[in-house]
């Protein structure tokens, strides 16, 4: 197999969506110079300037000075140019859960990067394997997935292809281990481990509002207070992103070939809808 490069001292985030900004901020609090490219100036700015409010908040909370909060900011830079990435010693894919989007963009990677590069993918349920195959370097090819909201979540799954090679999966789990993660190694399968068992339950949660078995308010109510959940199913839908998780329920259904992935109606409704959750100030709950 090529040379990994092993010697990271910049990465790449392709995506400047709330899963790649947030990534984006792990990185550069880790200490890295980051890199983060998306398709249009503003989605690059409105990343930052997000970024920028957060750790501005970290600030006020006395949980990070204003040094340190400058020093983070200097280590970002945005670029509309994804041939930007030849700069990078390591690459971390956000983008939406689109597999022929994805598939071209690695390609495109792999032209740019520098051979022994590894390029991770965010993807919450999409097969690591055809986007490996995609490249030239399906060996340097593997998952990174984060979890919503990046900055919080301590977890990573570090997900291993069937071409992916060992060196490969321990550089991405030093990597998580290095952003200050808890890796978990997982083989490539739908959804992996986490979102096997999360997006049914949110799924479940959403069939049974369409049922009209319980208000919104009461399904979220009863999972947080019978089963200690953080935030209810319905709210964290919001929180997720409808378009995603519609998207992850979609890639069970189809992979597993089981009706009891099959998405609620009222979920694919709310997509139509353009009701996508936080990010788009409406899902199932309305947000300032
Ligand atoms: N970005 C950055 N920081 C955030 C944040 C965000 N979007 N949301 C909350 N935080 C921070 C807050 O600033 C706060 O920080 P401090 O402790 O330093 O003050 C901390 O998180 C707690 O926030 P809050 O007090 O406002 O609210 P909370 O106690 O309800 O916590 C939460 C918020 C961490 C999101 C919590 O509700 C939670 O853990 N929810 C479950 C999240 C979850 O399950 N995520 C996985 C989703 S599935 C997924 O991501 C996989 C996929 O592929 C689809």
């Amino acid at each position: 197999m090529a040379d990994l490069a092993r010697e990271i001292k910049t990465v790449g985030v392709v995506g400047a969506g709330t899963m790649g900004r947030g990534i984006a901020r792990v990185a550069a609090e880790a200490g890295f110079q980051v890199l983060l490219v998306d398709v249009t100036q503003e989605l690059v700015d409105r990343a930052l300037q997000a970024n920028d409010r957060e750790l501005q908040r970290m600030v006020e909370k006395g949980k990070l000075s204003a040094e340190e909060r400058a020093a983070v900011m200097a280590r970002f830079k945005g670029t509309t140019d994804v041939a930007e990435m030849a700069a990078c010693d390591f690459v971390i894919e956000a983008i939406f859960e689109d597999l022929a989007v994805k598939k071209d963009l690695f390609r495109r990677l792999d032209e740019i990067c520098r051979p022994g590069v590894v390029l991770a993918s965010n993807t919450s349920a999409l097969s690591i394997t055809e986007i490996a195959v995609a490249t030239r370097r399906p060996q340097l090819v593997a998952g990174m997935h984060f979890f919503n909201p990046a900055p919080v979540m301590k977890l990573v799954e570090v997900v291993r292809g069937l071409t992916t090679a060992d060196e490969t999966v321990d550089l991405v789990r030093d990597m998580a281990a290095r952003f200050g993660k808890e890796p978990v190694i997982v083989k490539e399968s739908p959804g992996f481990v986490v979102n096997r068992i999360l997006v049914p339950m949110m799924n479940e949660a959403i069939w049974l509002l369409q049922e009209g078995v319980a208000s919104a308010e009461d399904i979220d109510k009863a999972m947080k207070l019978g089963a200690n959940h953080p935030i209810g199913p319905l709210a964290l839908a919001d929180l997720v992103g409808l378009d995603v998780l519609l998207a992850v329920v979609e890639t069970l259904h189809r992979e597993l070939g089981e009706d009891k992935y099959r998405p609620a109606p009222l979920l694919r409704q709310m997509v139509r809808a353009g009701r996508l959750g936080r990010k788009s100030g409406a899902g199932f709950y309305q947000y300032a």
